[in-house]
């Protein structure tokens, strides 16, 4: 409905963007599926006129894959609700990722149903302007609390930090493997990964800390998950200490080892890009949701 009185308007629309709550409230008739998404609109005002379009940062918040469509974020926290709550306030990563992905620094901000702000707190911390329209008081205040508590650098830094643990489910550590060394990985519950820039080294990205799971595969096939010992948590090796495991290390002088659980785990699917083409593999982490 809103989309065909924009278009009726002469919008053009960019994109139909599901917000997928990763923790949407129970469904307490348990009579129909749970409600656990919104639709945002994106659209601009006319087929002439350009849009902004951050690609390569959104690439980059997803794992330098390109970012869809469907948005998996949970709901509003208690941490954004610090100076009181507004009945339908958004959580603030939505607000970020959307004003993050189509507008420039300093450049302004307009919510013309502005609640307790939200879209303000996020266009603040990122540098760009705002203005607000709201029509109850009480939540104009809530939105001036709101504004006020980000002259405190201790608690803009904290609002910051959770906002960039975007979601915060665990992730698992894809990993590449030619045969005879998967399968003595899998037997000694041992993953490494060369430290350093090179080929086959991992790229820490955001993520690294909830990382739960390795996948082991050779060019896509064999996938097998295995639960790691401790969450988050990895040893710098020398080559010695894995040749004193079996393994004949040959690149690098230090390895990451990440140990697990070698009874593998039950999964649905795999991401479609693990087979690469004249030995390019990178072990990469991926969202655990990405396989169930
Ligand atoms: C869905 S809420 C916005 C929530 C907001 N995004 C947040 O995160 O807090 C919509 C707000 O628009 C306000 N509103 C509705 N009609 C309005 C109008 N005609 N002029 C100004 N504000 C209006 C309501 O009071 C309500 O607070």
């Amino acid at each position: 409905m809103v989309q065909r009185c924009l278009q009726e308007l002469g919008y053009k629309i960019l994109n139909i963007i599901t917000w997928q709550k990763t923790d949407p409230p129970p469904n307490l008739s348990c009579r129909y599926f749970n409600f656990s998404t919104e639709l945002i609109i994106w659209a601009r005002k006319s087929e002439k006129v350009p849009h902004k379009f951050n690609y390569e940062i959104m690439k980059h918040l997803n794992g330098d894959k390109q970012m869809t469509d469907v948005w998996r974020l949970p709901a509003v926290g208690k941490w954004e609700k610090s100076c009181g709550k507004h009945p339908t306030q958004k959580p603030l990563r939505l607000l970020y990722r959307i004003i993050l992905a189509s507008t420039d620094e300093g450049g302004t901000i307009l919510d013309p149903f502005a609640g307790s702000s939200t879209t303000g707190i996020a266009a603040n911390l990122l540098g760009r302007n705002y203005i607000g329209i709201e029509k109850e008081k009480d939540f104009y205040d809530l939105s001036v609390a709101r504004r006020n508590e980000l002259q405190d650098s201790e608690k803009r830094q904290k609002l910051l930090d959770n906002i960039r643990k975007t979601e915060n489910c665990a992730t698992v550590l894809v990993n590449h493997a030619r045969k005879e060394l998967r399968e003595l990985m899998i037997e000694k519950g041992i993953c490494y990964l060369r430290a350093g820039d090179s080929k086959g080294s991992l790229q820490v990205t955001p993520g690294f800390e909830r990382m739960k799971y390795v996948l082991l595969h050779t060019n896509g096939e064999n996938c097998q998950m295995f639960q790691l010992k401790k969450e988050g948590t990895f040893q710098i090796w020398t080559k010695e200490n894995l040749e004193k495991y079996g393994f004949s290390p040959e690149h690098s002088p230090y390895y990451i080892v990440l140990h697990f659980d070698n009874k593998p785990m039950e999964f649905l699917q795999t991401p479609s890009d693990l087979k690469q083409r004249m030995n390019t593999y990178k072990a990469r982490l991926y969202p655990i949701n990405d396989f169930v």
